[in-house]
């Protein structure tokens, strides 16, 4: 055999001999326990800390939002349907960087030394699961951005914590709108006979929609609601006396001034969505704008900015505004008299 080919082939079994020494040497023994993996890894893994905590985590700080959330269309389990606090606002936890194995165990920590990200663009957060696609299943609820929220962030209007809004709460008024009449006599001081409050203190209650009405009056009774003149007013009335008024002022004349499809001014135009051009809410348990004063308007809209008046469309709607926005809102339904 000539001498280059054995030189060769004692080189070859040479660096075979390294390689199975460096791979004896070198390699964790667990290696190639399992195949081509380091077997203790798994239990390595398995005893980390999680980076997500879940729900009842958040339950000791942050009470009133997992409360709110729990009732909320984000938390239906018998669906199979939940998106968790950390599926919006990312882990509550973090491990070390990879590699530094011993250390993992003491990542940062919500809120210890973690802060959790607070998704200030609705619009991109949302549709991820909601925006209208081709083939998404039809189970899942669906919009197609442009017509549904314009420019307008999703929070302007839906409480995240909470997104569906409230719809009309009693669908089937058992009121009786000739035994309303009789008991509005007690009203009619301050809210005038036919429900017009023009120069009177009480805001007009003619054509308000019953379901508000409703709410409006049991918000007074139990305190949730405050207003010097109103709160004895509301009190002592059963659910028959009311159902019976909320009809009695609901059949009340009072038809807005304004044409439903006139252009709102600008800082009126966060408020069509709800309340129409013309200040006629679609839905029954959102209250009609027509017929109030100015003072009225902003004296409520001020309240719900200071949290004094709590509801959480119109905390969304107020959070962005100016007081001149405000009184620039509250001028233009001002203008909606009943005709
Ligand atoms: C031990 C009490 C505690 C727990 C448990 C807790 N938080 Fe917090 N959270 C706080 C405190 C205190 C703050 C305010 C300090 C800060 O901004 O980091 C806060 C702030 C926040 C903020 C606002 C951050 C900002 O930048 O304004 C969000 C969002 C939040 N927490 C979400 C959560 C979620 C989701 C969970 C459950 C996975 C949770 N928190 C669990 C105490 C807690
Ligand atoms: C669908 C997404 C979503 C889910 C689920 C969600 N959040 Fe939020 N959360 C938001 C958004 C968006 C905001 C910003 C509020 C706003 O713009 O009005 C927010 C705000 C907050 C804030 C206040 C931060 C601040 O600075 O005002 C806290 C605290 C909070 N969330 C805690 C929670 C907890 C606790 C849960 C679980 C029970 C939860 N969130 C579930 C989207 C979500
Ligand atoms: C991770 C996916 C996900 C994200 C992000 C998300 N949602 Fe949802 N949303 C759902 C699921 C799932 C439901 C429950 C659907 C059901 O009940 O069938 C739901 C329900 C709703 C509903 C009630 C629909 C109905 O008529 O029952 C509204 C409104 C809503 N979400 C608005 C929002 C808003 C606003 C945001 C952003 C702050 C948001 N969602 C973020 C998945 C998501
Ligand atoms: C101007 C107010 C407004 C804005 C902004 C808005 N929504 Fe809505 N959304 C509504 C109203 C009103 C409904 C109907 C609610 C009802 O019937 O109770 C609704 C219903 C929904 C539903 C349920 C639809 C269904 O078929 O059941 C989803 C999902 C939803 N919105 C997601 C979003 C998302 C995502 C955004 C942000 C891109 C957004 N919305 C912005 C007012 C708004
Ligand atoms: C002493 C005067 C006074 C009397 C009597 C009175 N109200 Fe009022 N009412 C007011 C004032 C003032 C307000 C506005 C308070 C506010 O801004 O919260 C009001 C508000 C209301 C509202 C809420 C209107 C809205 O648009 O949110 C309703 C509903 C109502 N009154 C019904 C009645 C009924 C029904 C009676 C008779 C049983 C009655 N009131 C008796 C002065 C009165
Ligand atoms: C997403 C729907 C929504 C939007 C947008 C909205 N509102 Fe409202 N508004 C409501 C609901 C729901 C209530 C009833 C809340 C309650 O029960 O206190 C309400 C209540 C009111 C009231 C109290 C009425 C009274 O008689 O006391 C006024 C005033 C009002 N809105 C004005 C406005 C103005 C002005 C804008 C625009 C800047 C606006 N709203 C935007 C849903 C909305």
């Amino acid at each position: 055999m000539p001498r280059h080919i054995v030189r060769l082939i004692l080189l070859l079994v040479a660096a075979g001999v390294v390689a199975l020494l460096s791979i004896r040497f070198f390699t964790v023994e667990s290696f190639y326990r399992y195949g081509h993996y380091r077997g203790d890894s798994v239990a390595e893994i398995a005893a980390d800390k999680p980076n997500f905590k879940g729900v009842a985590f958040c339950q000791s700080c942050h009470a009133e939002r997992v409360a709110e959330w729990s009732k909320g269309a984000h938390n239906r389990p018998e669906a199979g349907k939940v998106v968790t606090c950390e599926g919006c606002h990312g882990a509550a936890a973090s491990r070390r960087p990879h590699g530094v194995v011993a250390a993992s165990m003491a990542g940062a920590e919500h809120p210890k030394d973690l802060k959790m990200e607070v998704p200030a663009d609705t619009r991109q957060l949302c549709t991820l699961c909601h925006e209208r696609t081709a083939g998404r299943p039809a189970e899942q609820p669906q919009i197609v951005v442009a017509d549904h929220a314009g420019a307008q962030q999703c929070s302007v209007c839906h409480n995240p914590h909470s997104p569906k809004l409230a719809s009309a709460a009693a669908a089937t008024s058992a009121g009786n709108a000739g035994a309303g009449k009789a008991k509005a006599a007690a009203c009619a001081g301050c809210h005038g006979a036919e429900g017009i409050g023009k120069d009177l203190p009480g805001p007009t209650l003619a054509g308000q929609n019953e379901a508000y009405f409703i709410e409006a009056m049991k918000a007074y009774a139990n305190g949730a609601r405050k207003d010097a003149m109103m709160s004895p007013a509301a009190r002592g009335l059963s659910n028959q006396d009311l159902a019976d008024l909320a009809a009695y002022y609901a059949a009340q004349k009072c038809q807005s001034s304004l044409a439903g499809s006139r252009q709102a001014s600008a800082a009126a135009a966060k408020c069509v969505a709800c309340h129409g051009a013309d200040g006629v809410s679609a839905n029954r348990a959102w209250p009609h704008l027509v017929g109030f004063s100015k003072a009225h308007l902003v004296d409520a809209l001020q309240a719900y900015k200071s949290g004094a008046r709590k509801d959480p469309m119109m905390a969304g709607v107020l959070k962005t505004m100016s007081d001149a926005e405000i009184d620039g809102a509250a001028a233009y339904y001002a203008a909606a008299t009943c005709r």
